[in-house]
C-alpha cells in the first residue's frame, strides 16, 4: 500500500530550549533548525533568546550573538555582512533572503524562525549544499565568448551597450530565487532556475559576446528554460531587487525571435 506519511528520518522534532542570557534588558526569541548528520538524530528546532541590547540589528548579528555566546555549534555561512558575497541566504520567517541585511525588527512580532533555503540537500544546520547550483551556473558558461582576434588593449563598449547588463551583473549568487521557485523545487536537476538563467541573459546581452547563438542552442531544451512558468516567487525573493523572470521571458522572446 502506498504511505503518505513523512518517512521518520524527515521528521523535524522540538529541540533544546536554551537558558535565556543573564541580565538581558530586552530579549528576542529565535526558533532556529538544527541537523547534525554525524549524531543520526532526527532535525530538531533550538530555541534562543537573544538580549537586543547586546546585540547589532540585523539577524546575522543575533545568529553570531548565539553563537558566541550562548551555542558554538550553531553552523551557518557569513563572510561580507554587507549584502555582497551571498552565501548567509537562508529562509528567515518564511522568506529566502540574506540574514545580514534582514533587520530583526522587520519580522514584526513573535519568535523569528529560521531555517535553511528550502528544497535544496543540508550540509549542517542552515548550510544548504549548493553543488547542484553552482554546477547549473557554471553550465551557462559565464564568461566572455569571442572568435575575432582580442584586441591590443580591450573590447569596447558603448555606453549604451553597457547598459542593457544593469539589472543582470549585480546577481550575488545567493539561491533565493532558484530555491523559492516551485518549477525548481520539482525539476533541481533538469530545469536551470532563475539564478542561472539571469546569468545566461547577462552574456545574451554583453554586446561583446560572440557565442549568442550556441547560448540559445544550449537552452533550446524542455526542461532547461521553458520549466519557467511565470509564478514570479524568483523576482519577489531576489535580496537585490533583480528580476529573474523578466531575464527569463527575455530568453525565451529571442528564442521565438530567431525562429521567424
Ligand atoms: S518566474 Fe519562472 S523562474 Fe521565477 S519562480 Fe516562477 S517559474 Fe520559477
Ligand atoms: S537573482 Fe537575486 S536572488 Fe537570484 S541568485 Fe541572484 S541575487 Fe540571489
Ligand atoms: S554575509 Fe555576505 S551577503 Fe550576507
Amino acid at each position: 500500500m502506498v504511505e503518505f506519511t513523512l518517512p521518520k528520518n524527515s521528521k523535524v522534532r522540538e529541540g533544546k530550549t536554551w537558558p535565556q542570557p543573564a541580565g538581558a534588558q530586552e530579549l528576542r526569541e529565535y526558533r532556529i533548525y538544527r541537523w547534525n548528520p554525524e549524531d543520526g538524530e532526527n532535525p530538531r528546532i533550538d530555541t534562543y533568546y537573544v538580549d537586543t541590547h547586546d546585540c547589532g540589528p540585523m539577524i546575522l548579528d543575533a545568529l553570531i550573538y548565539i553563537k558566541n555566546k550562548i551555542d558554538p555549534t550553531l553552523t551557518f555561512r557569513r563572510s561580507c555582512r554587507e549584502g555582497v558575497c551571498g552565501s548567509c541566504a537562508m529562509n528567515i520567517d518564511g522568506t529566502n533572503t540574506l540574514a545580514c541585511t534582514r533587520g530583526m525588527d522587520e519580522v514584526k512580532s513573535g519568535p523569528i524562525k529560521i531555517y535553511p533555503l528550502p528544497h535544496q540537500p543540508v550540509v549542517k544546520d542552515l548550510v544548504p549544499d549548493l553543488t547542484n547550483f553552482y554546477a547549473q551556473h557554471a553550465s551557462v558558461q559565464p564568461w566572455l565568448q569571442t572568435v575575432t582576434a582580442t584586441p591590443e588593449k580591450e573590447w569596447r563598449q558603448s555606453k549604451e551597450e553597457r547598459d542593457k547588463l544593469d539589472g543582470l551583473y549585480e546577481c550575488i549568487l545567493c539561491a533565493c530565487c532558484s530555491t523559492s521557485c516551485p518549477s525548481y523545487w520539482w525539476n533541481p536537476e533538469r530545469y536551470l532556475g532563475p539564478a542561472a538563467l539571469l546569468q545566461a541573459r547577462r552574456w545574451l546581452n554583453d554586446s561583446r559576446d560572440e557565442a549568442t547563438g550556441q547560448r540559445l542552442d544550449s537552452l533550446e531544451d524542455p526542461f532547461k528554460l521553458y520549466r519557467c512558468h511565470t509564478i514570479m516567487n524568483c523576482t519577489k525573493a531576489c535580496p537585490k531587487s533583480l528580476n529573474p523572470a523578466k531575464a527569463i521571458a527575455e530568453i525565451k522572446a529571442d528564442m521565438v525571435e530567431r525562429q521567424v
